[in-house]
């Protein structure tokens, strides 16, 4: 089949300089989950009708499989999909989405073209409590579909109709350049309609057929932030419940939000308020208290992530313990049995097994060996002004509390380093390093008393 994506719409409600098809929903644009539900089509031809913001929504979802139509002006549904016509395979059917309705299901799309067939003209239609606002689906005395009205042409009777046009339809491609070349804009909003159409394909021998959603859900758009807020939340309780059904222990499945994909092993427990962003794993058993951040990052089985710790782009083997308020910062690699306590930043380093930095600490740019331990204060002095440099801290070194190891440095294995040491220059394995300092006593000393103003 074509599929064709009506995203030319301006979104004036959204009150936003952003394009509305690209405002995002779990933090993709909204124009972006319909492409990727479009995708597991495998459509022929997948072209997206643009026009306010073209430019902008061309650079957001560009891709080698998507065309672009554009429409200069915004005439009507029927005239945006006139626009991607010259892209089409005029011999598979053509299935109609719209740029702003995220969250239908592949399924329901399939039911609605396989309920079409090569020669039918299909429409998603639901049955709502409160229809006002949409076109209503007129059925003649055998039930059958006779055409589509717009709620602003609608008569009294029509407007009680509860079944509505979501606005997904399928039809044939070959007839369809006359169909839309013969629509007329003489209507309450002076528009071609691409809801006039299903009458021509009636008259030309095409039975119109209709399919339903699973949930209504699937068929609500975005005109506005509170729908888009409505919409997220629809979609973040889905998620939840997949999360759920796979046996994750969500203490409250309406306080996780997960922006892009969340992978789980056996026996994961998520604590509330945790977002989730990119692609991230978290293998069996692993526990990640309230208020964590975790994007693009893979979490080892048994790990521990406490309390508002913050995870971006970075890897933590098996039996970890991170937190409270641990961050993780790109390129960090943790190995097994590595603890990364409370104010303790790790960029662009790696920790070998069994090593411990458990308070208020930077490992930037570093190679840390197994079985380290690394005080609190420690300063990894990884830039110089102009360029960053690393530091070496081979196995079973012992970092005492507030030391800086100015980069670039090697500490050899087994070094100790004293308390307040700053270490400039490579120390050799297995021994002591610190820097001559006195400590002065003086006694009989009497603090000044000061008065206060
Ligand atoms: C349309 C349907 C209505 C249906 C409703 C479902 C028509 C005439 N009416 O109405 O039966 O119940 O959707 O939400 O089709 N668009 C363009 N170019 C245009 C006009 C619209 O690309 O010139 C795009 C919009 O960006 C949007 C979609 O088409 O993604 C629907 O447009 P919208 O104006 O929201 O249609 P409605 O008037 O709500
Ligand atoms: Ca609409």
């Amino acid at each position: 089949m074509n599929i064709v994506i009506l995203a030319a719409g301006m979104g004036k409600r959204m009150h936003s300089a952003l394009p509305k098809v690209l405002h995002p929903l779990a933090g993709k644009p909204l124009l972006s989950h319909v492409i990727d539900t479009a995708r597991t089509l495998s459509p022929r031809r997948l072209v997206v009708v643009v026009g306010h913001g073209g430019e902008a929504v061309r650079e957001a979802v560009g891709a080698p499989d998507v065309q672009f139509a554009l429409q200069a002006q915004q005439l009507g549904t029927g005239h945006a999909l006139a626009q991607a016509l010259p892209l089409l395979d005029a011999n598979v059917p053509t299935l109609v989405l719209y740029g702003d309705v995220p969250l239908t299901r592949a399924s329901t799309l399939r039911r609605l073209v396989d309920t079409a067939g090569q020669n039918g003209y299909g429409i998603l239609t639901v049955t709502l409590d409160d229809p006002t606002g949409y076109g209503r689906i007129v059925r003649g005395a055998a039930g059958q579909v006779e055409r589509i009205v717009e709620q602003k042409d609608a008569n009294d009777a029509e407007r009680k109709i509860a079944e509505i046009n979501t606005g997904i339809v399928v039809t044939p491609t070959a007839p369809l350049a006359g169909w839309l070349a013969a629509l007329r804009n003489d209507n309450a909003q002076g528009e071609y309609y691409l809801t006039d159409v299903v009458q021509a394909a009636i008259a030309a021998g095409h039975p119109a057929v209709t399919a339903q959603p699973d949930a209504a859900w699937e068929t609500l758009g975005v005109n506005s932030k509170q729908q888009l807020a409505e919409l997220e939340r629809v979609h973040q309780h889905n998620v939840a419940g997949a999360l759920l059904v796979a046996g994750v222990t969500l203490a409250d499945p309406a306080r996780i939000d997960v922006r892009g994909s969340l992978t789980c092993g056996r026996d994961v427990f998520i604590d509330v308020n945790c977002v989730f962003e990119g692609e991230v794993t978290l293998a069996d058993n692993v526990s990640v208290g309230p208020n964590c951040v975790i994007r693009s990052a893979s979490i080892g089985a048994g790990t521990r992530v406490d309390a508002y710790t913050h995870i971006e782009n970075a890897a933590v083997g098996a039996n970890a313990v991170l937190g409270p308020y641990a961050r993780l910062r790109p390129g960090a690699k943790l190995a097994d049995d590595v603890h990364v306590g409370n104010f303790v930043e790790v960029k662009n380093a790696n920790i070998g097994v069994g090593s411990k930095a458990n308070h208020l600490s930077y490992v930037g740019d570093a190679d840390v060996g197994a079985g380290v331990n690394i005080g609190a204060g420690t300063i990894t002095c990884n830039y110089d002004g102009a360029n960053k440099h690393r530091t070496i801290i081979e196995d079973n070194v012992f970092v005492g509390s507030d030391t800086q190891l100015v980069a670039p440095v090697r500490v050899g294995r087994g070094v100790t380093i004293a308390a307040g040491t700053t270490v400039w220059k490579d120390v050799p394995q297995a021994t002591l390093v610190l820097n001559e300092k006195t400590q002065i006593v003086k006694t009989g000393y009497v603090r000044p008393v000061k008065k206060k103003n």
